[in-house]
């Protein structure tokens, strides 16, 4: 199954929705509400992809009046998704939409505004280019796909020295599927595991490796990020868990989460079809089962993830 990455993206707001830490998220909202009501607050979100997280900023309604929201993405197909969708978005729920021709996109609804700057380009290249220093930056289920802590120093440069990030669905390493699969669930009689070691613990490791082997990312990302902050002295103003929780109502799923899931199997396929640790035929048996129960309203997934607000400049390096 080849998936559609925008749909992907839209597919996980409601999982994301419920899944964003409450205690952080207020914690943002309390620190927003001191930002000066006349003047622009600069957001920076790196990994944006098609901007599903400014869409939800709106809709909670947690931005303060005047925004200037740059949203960066390597991917050149999300931006050209973000160009038109957010626009289609915004001109549904009441804002007046304008682009300028420069492509800046400017939301009006009489008592907000805001300029959103959508920008194609690797985070890593475009902190080189000394961008304009944010009031807030986001990275929303990015900073795992990426080196930690060295992307760190890199990322707070986007930041002024009062400014915060909020960083949020940093995976952590525990992937939960139930019901639990056997080999007799899979109808395979042996195969080289451990004796410890059922089907799902071993393809839920091997993939979890992966993310470290493939993508230079951090299957561990939470915990690595919350000890980063710790050792640094960087203040830590809120944090906590935020796992996908999925799970079927009366058996089906809510919004378009069956997609969501059907993504997640793709990308264990994905990241585990050549993988040598792992017999093709044990691969494509549970991935068959997954797959027969996401359609059967009978699969749950937990992926266990955590959120900070964190005051970047806080650390001992960076005091005056
Ligand atoms: C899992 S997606 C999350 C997208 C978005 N934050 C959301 O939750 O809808 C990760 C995003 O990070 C982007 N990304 C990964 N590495 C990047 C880099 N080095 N610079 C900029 N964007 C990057 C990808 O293109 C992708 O859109």
């Amino acid at each position: 199954m080849a998936i559609d990455f925008p749909r992907y993206l839209l597919a996980k707001q409601t999982v994301d929705d419920r899944a964003l830490n409450k205690d952080v998220l207020r914690a943002l909202i309390v620190h927003l509400a001191g930002h000066p009501r006349d003047a622009d607050l600069v957001v920076t979100e790196i990994g944006g992809g098609i901007g599903t997280m400014l869409v939800r900023l709106l809709r909670w309604d947690i931005l303060p009046p005047r925004v200037r929201y740059i949203l960066l993405d390597v991917m050149p197909e999300n931006i050209a998704y973000a160009r038109d969708w957010l626009p289609c978005w915004a001109a549904a729920h009441g804002w007046q939409v304008a682009f300028d021709p420069q492509g800046v996109l400017s939301l009006e609804n009489g008592v907000r505004t805001l300029e959103c700057h959508l920008r194609c380009a690797d985070l890593f290249d475009y902190v080189e280019q000394n961008p304009p220093q944010a009031h807030l930056l986001i990275a929303h289920a990015v900073l795992d796909l990426l080196p930690i802590p060295e992307t760190l120093p890199k990322i707070a440069r986007l930041l002024r020295p009062d400014g915060l990030a909020w960083l949020t669905l940093n995976f952590d390493g525990a992937t939960i599927f139930q019901p639990e699969l056997t080999l007799s669930d899979l109808q395979i009689s042996s195969l080289p595991l451990s004796p410890f070691a059922s089907p799902d613990s071993h393809i839920i490791s091997l993939y979890h490796q992966t993310m470290r082997t493939r993508s230079g990312g951090d299957s561990e990302a939470g915990r690595h990020l919350l000890n980063y902050f710790v050792q640094s002295g960087i203040q830590i103003l809120a944090a906590g868990a935020s796992d996908w929780i999925v799970y079927p109502r009366g058996g089906s799923y809510p919004a378009d989460e069956a997609y969501f899931l059907r993504c997640i199997l793709h990308f264990f396929e994905e990241s585990l079809g050549q993988h040598p640790a792992l017999s093709p035929g044990l691969l494509h048996a549970w991935l068959e089962k997954r797959r027969a129960q996401v359609e059967a309203g009978q699969l749950v997934y937990i992926a266990h993830q955590m959120d900070f607000l964190v005051a970047f400049h806080s650390a001992p390096e960076h005091a005056t």
